[in-house]
């Protein structure tokens, strides 16, 4: 993504993927996209298929008590809607769009070490040395480039979670027009989907849950007995994929050290209720695309100096809204009756109070402005 909208401003780069190129395209993330990110991917000329294939969702449905209660999020928000739309999908257009530039995009490259500016690795059985101005290190939590900054300048701010999700994609019709976020004594569950002929379940289950101890008609029976309600049932098929994400929160400030600038994942985990990973990386890289173009274009330090301040801000609003739907809705191992009493109380204002559910539609959605 940002090579693209750095290739739109004339400045050239090479971007180093330590995986294959089928890996990133046939691996399984997220699937929801906020208004602001659809439009930037229709700005930069990689929406064509997004625009055929992306399923625009006009609500969700928090479920809890028994009862489904819709939030619609045009209404509350000034016209504003989600898209669900894998993101491995997303991956494939942007590395198509990227070839077409004939710019590089090397896969499968290895051993890279940041000097700062000056970047090796290994290619093609070959030793690569590369100087640059700028690296950004758009390399996710396990990344190199965030280790590459000297002790002592970043601070990190953490919280994990007592549970993960138990994740599965299968060859199904979606049982529901929209998402579902259900609240139940056994646990969270999920409901989405990635076309009209698959469906994207999650299970809260414990972070080191062993698959092996979740065959097929257990997980079937596990997300039926939590997502269902009076007169409605579960459409299942064949398992397609099946994976345990472990969930946590993280933060470094500042996202730079000298000419090296984080962005996504290598400055900031969220859990993943309300699926805002995605969404911040593209807004950090959308801020540093811009910061970058000012200085090739007049010499000038300040968008850049900014960048960090800038997208911590949205990076702390998705923060906390990613830990509120995440607190709201998951079943607490060690909490109380009393916490599944503040849960439920939360929930119920904010399917009845207009301004709570307001709140909750415009950060579903994606803040226009932190
Ligand atoms: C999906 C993932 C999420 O974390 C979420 O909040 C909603 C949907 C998904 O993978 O479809």
């Amino acid at each position: 993504m940002l090579a693209q909208l750095l290739h739109l401003e004339g400045i050239d780069s090479v971007v180093l993927e330590d995986r294959s190129r089928e890996y990133v395209e046939q691996r399984i993330r997220a699937g929801v996209l906020e208004q602001g990110t659809v439009d930037l991917l229709t700005e930069i000329g990689v929406g064509e298929r997004l625009r055929r294939e992306g399923l625009v969702h006009d609500g969700i449905e928090l479920q809890f008590a028994g009862e489904r209660h819709r939030i619609d999020f045009p209404s509350l928000t000034g016209g504003r809607r989600i898209t669900v739309y894998g993101q491995q999908e997303v991956v494939k257009d942007l590395i198509a769009a990227r070839l077409e530039t004939r710019r590089p995009l090397q896969f499968d490259v290895s051993d890279v070490q940041l000097d700062p500016q000056l970047i090796r690795y290994r290619h093609g059985g070959e030793d690569v040395e590369m100087s640059c101005d700028f690296v950004a290190g758009c390399d996710g939590f396990h990344g190199v480039s965030r280790d590459t900054i000297p002790a002592g300048v970043l601070t990190a701010f953490e919280r994990d979670y007592p549970f993960g999700w138990l994740g599965i994609l299968a060859a199904a019709p979606p049982s529901n027009e929209e998402l579902i976020y259900a609240h139940h004594e056994r646990g969270f569950a999920l409901h989405s989907m990635r076309s009209p002929t698959l469906t994207r379940l999650y299970l809260q289950v414990r972070p080191d849950e062993d698959l092996d101890e979740w065959p097929d008609e257990r997980i079937w029976e596990e997300l039926e007995r939590r997502l269902g309600v009076e007169g409605w049932t579960l459409n299942t098929g064949e398992i397609l994929e099946k994976g345990v994400t472990p969930m946590r929160s993280f933060v470094v400030e500042p996202m730079q050290h000298g000419r090296l600038f984080l962005a996504g994942d290598a400055a900031h985990i969220v859990p993943p209720t309300g699926a805002k990973g995605l969404n911040l990386a593209v807004a950090d890289v959308r801020l540093l695309a811009e910061a970058l173009a000012a200085w090739y274009a007049t010499g000038d330090e300040t968008p850049l100096e900014r960048y960090s301040s800038d997208a911590l801000r949205r990076v702390w609003r998705a923060e906390h809204f990613s830990w509120f739907m995440t607190s709201m809705l998951h079943r607490l191992e060690d909490g109380d009756d009393f916490d599944w009493k503040l849960q439920l109380a939360q929930l119920a204002y904010v399917c009845s109070s207009e301004k709570a559910a307001a709140s909750l539609a415009e950060n579903y959605v994606g803040l226009e402005h932190v």
